[in-house]
């Protein structure tokens, strides 16, 4: 007889979307935290593991790059670039795109002599040439070309008069925030709807922690809420389009398929060259319907959801609907 330990004994059959999941809880209440680890660390679950790459590319690759692109042209104040942050993207590209050709050597290949530069991607039949820092080499803006080779939505932090400024950003799939509302603010302001974290001095420590990093380093976090449907652009500036569900779902007998754990794996990375700090944001969703085909989640999500104060609930705009949600996955 053979025992995994940890593991449900079925989870060689489960779809690669759960497997891959980076199910984010480690007891069964959940509180803010600066919950900061190494990158490239994998994590094993009880339904498989998660972590190993940088940049993690996944079934939903190529959706998903295609929504942001669509998403773009509908909105392009979904990208900001204040001018001194020019270099920082150009340190950006030159930091992933080869940490993906070492990730993914069967589709992937990055060539690199001086600033002239080879970029294949066979996963998008692409072979592009261009040369560093400049900008018209390569076939659109270097922000929108990055983000058209990455699932993670990007933030760039510039370091100044001791504290981290939101200066630049391709943000396609924010869980309720806007980025062109942000652009600009510090790394304080950015935080302050949040609620508990600034009494409970989390948004200094964690801005200290980013200020201390050394070129080239890379940390990680996991943060989460709840999304109905498999809906990646849930920004501000499209609220309209998916907050009225919010109201409704609890009494919909879709709601185990409709509801989905929103997890977002972040990575904080120094750029070497310009000092700014990087701050990627992949967002997974997986719905509740998924989620319980790992029993040892679903009994955890709903004890989670269960538990939560009143007050993060609100913040996370999940308070009209998560009993329903912990209810139907305490039940089964
Ligand atoms: C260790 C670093 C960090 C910690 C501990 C942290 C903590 C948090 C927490 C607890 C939330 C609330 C999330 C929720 O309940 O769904 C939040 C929201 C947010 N964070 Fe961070 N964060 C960190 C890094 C960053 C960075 C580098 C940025 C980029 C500027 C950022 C931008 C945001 C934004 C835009 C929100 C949403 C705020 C809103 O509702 O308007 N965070 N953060």
């Amino acid at each position: 007889m053979s025992i995994t330990i940890g593991k449900d004994p079925d989870t060689a059959a489960l779809p690669e979307r759960i497997k891959r999941f980076p199910f984010p809880y480690s007891g069964d209440s959940y509180r803010y935290s600066a919950n900061v680890e190494p990158s490239r660390k994998v994590v094993a679950t009880e339904a498989g593991a998660w972590g190993g790459k940088l940049v993690d590319i996944d079934e939903y690759y190529l959706s998903d790059v295609k929504q942001r692109d669509e998403v773009l042209d509908r909105d392009p104040s979904r990208i900001q670039l204040l001018p001194h942050m020019r270099s920082a993207v150009w340190d950006a590209i030159t930091t992933l795109l080869p940490a993906m050709a070492e990730e993914n050597p069967d589709t992937m290949a990055f060539y690199r002599e001086g600033n002239d530069c080879r970029w294949r991607n066979a996963l998008q039949d692409l072979d592009v040439e261009f040369v560093i820092g400049d900008d018209v080499s390569l076939p659109m803006g270097p922000l929108r070309f990055l983000g058209s080779q990455i699932q993670d939505d990007m933030v760039f932090l510039d370091q100044r008069e001791d504290a981290l400024w939101l200066d630049a950003g391709l943000v396609t799939f924010a869980a309720d925030w806007s980025l062109g509302f942000d652009v600009g603010m510090r790394f304080h302001e950015i935080h302050h709807p949040v609620p508990r974290v600034l009494e409970e001095k989390i948004v200094s420590r964690a801005e200290q922690f980013l200020m201390r990093l050394q070129p080239g380093e890379q940390y990680r976090r996991t943060n989460w809420t709840l999304t109905i449907d498999r809906r990646l652009d849930t920004s501000t500036e499209t609220y309209p389009n998916w907050a009225p569900d919010r109201a409704t779902i609890a009494l919909d007998p879709a709601l185990p398929d409709r509801v989905h754990l929103r997890v977002e794996v972040q990575h904080l990375i120094r750029l070497p060259h310009s000092g700014a700090i990087l701050f990627l944001v992949r967002t997974y969703l997986l719905s509740l319907s998924d989620i319980a085909q790992v029993p040892a989640w679903r009994a955890r999500v709903g004890q989670v959801l269960a538990e939560l104060p009143e007050d993060m609930a609100e913040y996370k705009g999940i308070s009209r609907y998560r009993k329903a949600a912990s209810d139907w996955l305490l039940a089964g």
